[in-house]
């Protein structure tokens, strides 16, 4: 994929999309910081410090993941990573995560990282894409991402803890990969 890539939004706003480089670690915190509790909740780890970041920044370059940010006027206004692993029975599974700052949901950013991601993931090899979301919690990105073909492949039903302490049922949604678009 060639970058700097230039998407329009809905609104006809424009952003950037980039490989996260080492330079962005600040931009990233800021972004972070601006991202509610609820949202950042279903991740692995706490994003608001300042350690989490670091250590994405310092790991770009481990081969396990490909990271990548939106921006518009300087600011970081989405980031999207795609994880997978060098070695084992899951090798041909990639993982992946999308954030979007709230003001700019329902522009079609989430479509535009998406799709490199997905784009990524298919020059990698992979064969499947596994996202696992919370219903209740990241309905919004359950909707994204059945229209581009994922579907529920497991349901763990009280799986996952809200901040507020309630149950919520996990779903874990795959896609399969194929070597082009065209085999869709
Ligand atoms: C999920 C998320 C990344 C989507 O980003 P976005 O930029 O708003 O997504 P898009 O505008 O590209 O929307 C794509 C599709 O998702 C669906 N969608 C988006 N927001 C929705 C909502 N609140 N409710 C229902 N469907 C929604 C729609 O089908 C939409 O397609 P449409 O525009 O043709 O109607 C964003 O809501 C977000 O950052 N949420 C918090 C973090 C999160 O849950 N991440 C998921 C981990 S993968």
């Amino acid at each position: 994929m060639r970058y700097p890539k230039e998407c329009i939004l809905k609104d006809c706003e424009e952003a950037v999309i980039r490989p996260l480089n080492s330079e962005d670690e600040s931009l990233l915190n800021r972004f972070y910081k601006k991202i509610p509790e609820n949202d950042r909740w279903c991740m692995r780890y706490d994003t608001t410090r300042p350690e989490t970041v670091r250590r994405w920044i310092a790991n770009l370059d481990n081969g396990s993941v490909f990271s990548i940010i939106a921006l518009c006027d300087n600011e970081i206004i989405g980031h999207g990573s795609l994880h997978f692993r060098e070695f084992g029975a899951t090798k041909h599974v990639g993982r992946f995560r999308i954030v979007v700052m709230p003001e700019f949901r329902n522009k079609r950013l989430g479509t535009w990282i998406l799709l490199d991601l997905i784009q990524a993931a298919m020059d990698k090899g992979l064969k499947t894409l596994r996202t696992d979301l919370v219903r209740g919690m990241e309905d919004a990105a359950i909707e994204a991402v059945k229209k581009f073909d994922f579907f529920q492949r497991a349901e763990l039903k009280n799986y996952a803890i809200g901040p507020n302490g309630s149950s919520y049922d996990m779903v874990i949604m795959i896609k399969r990969l194929h070597s082009t678009w065209t085999d869709f």
